[in-house]
């Protein structure tokens, strides 16, 4: 006695795992394919989806038909005989050949029939063309259509076709943004194109999608789609930066230890200052961002920019930020210059930035 209920007890634990895994589905997970806000992931997920129907058609039958078999062909009591055995029957061996030929070929249509589509280079006076860069670990994006560049934050216009140019300047890396599109694999002297489009206004998440080293997990991305008109100021206040000219008290203090000799410049440009560098991210309108590096450290404010400024190598270790020990005066001074900087914020944006985490 005792040995059965354990037995049931023992046949539980997998039902649980599976159950777990299940309904570990739930929830509201935003960062999700299957929360698709553009055509291209749209299509990503119904060539997923249709697929795994099919396949949970075959597994139903499949599973269906060895469950009758043993139960149809079982050992009864009283049979003691071998059954007949059979060895070859071509029709049948020709027949199931046949058979999973078909399944094959009618699992590659919903990907094939997509693939023309997305394949796509987007064309005509609407499109938005950005250039992705990875770095260990960050995202440029360049935007040649306006000549201007900026970091980790991309920003749309909902509706219209965005032509992606992706590519490295390290490692391989790979862009994804689920909820627009799959991943695109960013590759060292390579260019991978794809489009992307987003109808929903949003801001959404995505990240590096390849192993690229020690803070893969910490190259995160969030894209903004916002209404053409907001896309717009958002470009000219890039086109009209705030600059340098107007800065009084702890800002200009700031921007003066961010000028200093052998220091921020040498790595980051700000547009309306002489900050050329190009090490590091550009920080221009750093002050509208949703994130410190590379949205490592959520929201951007004050005291995240500070534990940023503190020790860089402590929060992101391995990184190309390797500057001396700045003091508590000049992390102050260094922020609020920095929360200076700012640049068009969308609805989308001033949503984001009260409920930093949401999407
Ligand atoms: Cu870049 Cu992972």
């Amino acid at each position: 006695m005792g040995g059965g209920g354990r037995h049931r007890k023992v046949a539980l634990v997998p039902l649980a795992l599976a159950a777990a895994a299940l309904l570990g589905g739930c929830g509201t997970y935003p960062q999700s394919d299957f929360n698709a806000v553009g055509p291209v992931s749209q299509l990503q997920r119904s060539a997923l989806v249709e697929d795994m129907r099919f396949l949970g058609v075959i597994g139903i039958i499949v599973i269906g038909l060895v469950i009758y078999a043993a139960i149809r062909f079982r050992h009864r009591p009283g049979e003691e005989e071998t059954p007949a055995q059979v060895e070859g029957n071509p029709r049948l061996e020709i027949a199931w050949w046949v058979v999973i030929a078909l399944g094959l070929i009618f699992l590659v249509v919903p990907p094939l029939r997509d693939e023309f589509v997305l394949a796509q280079t987007p064309k005509g006076p609407d499109v938005v063309h950005i250039k992705v860069v990875g770095h260990q670990w960050w995202w440029e994006f360049q935007y040649p259509d306006y000549q201007f560049v900026t970091a980790n934050e991309m920003h749309i216009p909902v509706g219209a076709k965005v032509d992606l140019q992706v590519t490295s300047a390290d490692v391989i890396h790979s862009f994804w943004a689920p909820n627009i599109a799959g991943t695109l694999d960013a590759i060292p002297g390579r260019v991978n194109t794809e489009w992307i489009q987003a109808d929903k206004p949003g801001v959404y998440w995505g990240q590096c999608k390849e192993f690229c080293g020690l803070n893969h997990a910490n190259m995160r991305l969030r894209v903004v789609a916002e209404s053409p008109a907001d896309f717009q100021k958002w470009v000219d206040s890039h086109q009209h930066p705030v600059g340098v000219a107007q800065l009084t008290g702890d800002a200009l203090a700031g921007w003066q230890v961010f000028d200093g000799p052998g220091t921020c410049k040498n790595c980051h440009t700000i547009d309306g200052t002489d900050a050329k560098g190009i090490i590091g991210p550009n920080l221009t309108g750093i002050g509208s961002r949703l994130g410190v590096a590379a949205m490592t450290l959520v929201p951007n404010d004050a005291q995240n920019l500070s534990t940023w400024l503190h020790d860089p190598q402590a929060v992101k270790p391995g990184n190309d930020m390797v500057i001396p020990k700045l003091t508590e005066q000049q992390i102050k001074e260094l922020i609020a210059f920095l929360q200076s900087q700012k640049t068009y914020e969308s609805p989308q944006v001033k949503a984001a930035l009260e409920n930093p985490l949401a999407q």
